[in-house]
């Protein structure tokens, strides 16, 4: 097939990739021309395990290209980003109208449009189809739409493209029938079709489930505390139940493009009902605020007039580069207020950020409080020789096993 696939980004570019190994001519298009010079030169521009390899070869096949343009193909896939007005909460689709507008000039009669970014109930419909057709609107119900969400996890991207069962949701059955056809290309995981609206709606109830787990286990983690509980044991204990199963944070909140972001468009769909959904996302925006007031403590115990405080890890969650909705960056913002404090920022997965980053060597020597914000693999690899001293603020539980240090949580 040939194939149009608009927005090469971490979940685009790997389903390019995975499109051109399985044998389809891929054309991507991005805005960013960074990226497409970068994918054009065989470069995966972000880290991701097999993502270097994957798309040197695809590019070297010669069936993937990367374009700033959109060409005229057989199907078109948008795979583009879908935030949050954190203001409204209402889901921000400009990206993919822009995407829609884009195909618009290219598209024929008989083509398929694939939706794969995570949209409120109503996107394909509203913020594609009904795009498409304000500028072609002779190609009204001649063109099929479906939606199919991406489900794949940053950090094991290529295996959960290709294993993760997938939900294929049409407009129509003829629409859902050739996206079926198109996933069994490469898809080993189970295709289950359905409308376009319950793949939607699927796809932000999987987020607010998972966001609801996480405001679980950081209220408790936050009500233990209180109490004078060790939360981690709590917790170890509370999962020897058969049915229970309690998560521990391994960052400072929740964050990230997805599980932080996806509840709103339920809440703002259903603002009367979606009661605890909105309480389940305000105790998780809490999080980084309540560990800003436990580094506060930490600070405060050391009773001197300027305190230097190592801050590790802005990625919104363990070893990945993605900085979105960071819960790290949330504690430093609040941490920065104070005058009293010379803060290091260190994340071993990027190179540069708004504030200087410290090398973790450096931080851990210069600081007197050192907080943990992403359980990342070097954090966890540090020994008591090396935090011997410190005041620890271990907002991911791991250094609780270290004999000789002070934790503060
Ligand atoms: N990253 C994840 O973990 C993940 C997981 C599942 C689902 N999703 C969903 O997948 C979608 C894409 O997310 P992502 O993480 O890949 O986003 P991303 O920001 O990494 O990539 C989007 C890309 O689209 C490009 N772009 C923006 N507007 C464009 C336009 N008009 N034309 C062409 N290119 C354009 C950007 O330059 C960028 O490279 C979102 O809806 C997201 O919610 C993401």
């Amino acid at each position: 097939m040939n194939i149009t696939l608009i927005g090469l980004g971490y979940m685009g570019l790997p389903m390019a990739a995975i499109l051109a190994r399985a044998g389809h001519k891929v054309h991507g298009v991005d805005i960013n021309p960074a990226v497409v010079a970068r994918v054009n030169k065989g470069e995966c521009p972000f880290a991701e395990p097999g993502m270097s390899e994957l798309v040197a070869e695809a590019h070297a096949s010669g069936n993937l290209h990367a374009d700033t343009a959109p060409v005229p193909a057989d199907i078109f896939l948008l795979s583009l980003p879908t935030p949050v007005d954190h203001t409204t909460h209402e889901a921000d689709m400009s990206y993919v109208e822009a995407g829609a507008a884009a195909i618009a000039p290219v598209l024929k009669e008989g083509d398929l449009v694939i939706l794969e970014s995570t949209s409120p109930l109503g996107g394909t419909e509203v913020n594609v189809k009904a795009v498409v057709e304000k500028t072609r609107p002779e190609l009204a119900d001649k063109i099929d739409y479906v939606f199919c969400p991406e489900r794949a996890i940053p950090g094991d991207t290529l295996r959960e493209m290709v294993e993760n069962d997938r939900l294929v949701g049409g407009l129509s059955e003829r629409a859902t029938e050739r996206g079926l056809e198109l996933y069994k290309t490469f898809c080993k995981g189970e295709l289950i079709p359905c409308t376009a609206g319950e793949a939607e709606m699927v796809k932000l109830v999987e987020n607010a489930s998972r966001d609801a787990q996480l405001a679980f286990c950081n209220e408790l983690h936050m009500v233990c505390d209180k109490l004078g509980l060790d939360f981690w044991r709590v917790v170890k204990f509370a999962n020897h139940h058969p049915r229970v199963n309690i998560f521990t944070p391994n960052a400072a909140g929740v964050g990230g493009h997805c599980i932080a972001v996806d509840p709103w468009f339920i809440v703002h769909s259903a603002p009367e009902i979606a009661k605890q959904m909105r309480a389940t996302r305000e105790v998780n925006d809490s999080k980084p605020l309540w560990v800003a007031g436990k580094v506060r403590e930490a600070v405060r115990r050391m009773g001197k007039d300027k305190v230097t405080v190592a801050c590790l890890g802005l990625a919104y969650k363990p070893d990945v580069d993605d900085l979105r909705d960071s819960p790290g960056a949330v504690v430093i913002d609040e941490l920065a207020n104070d005058s009293n404090l010379e803060l290091l920022v260190v994340e071993p997965n990027i190179d540069s950020w708004r504030r200087p980053l410290t090398p973790l060597g450096e931080a851990i020597a210069r600081a007197d409080v050192v907080v943990c914000l992403t359980a990342h693999k070097p954090f966890r690899a540090l020994t008591s020789r090396e935090l011997q001293g410190k005041q620890l603020v271990d907002a991911c539980g791991v250094w609780r096993h270290l004999d000789g240090v002070t934790n503060v949580i």
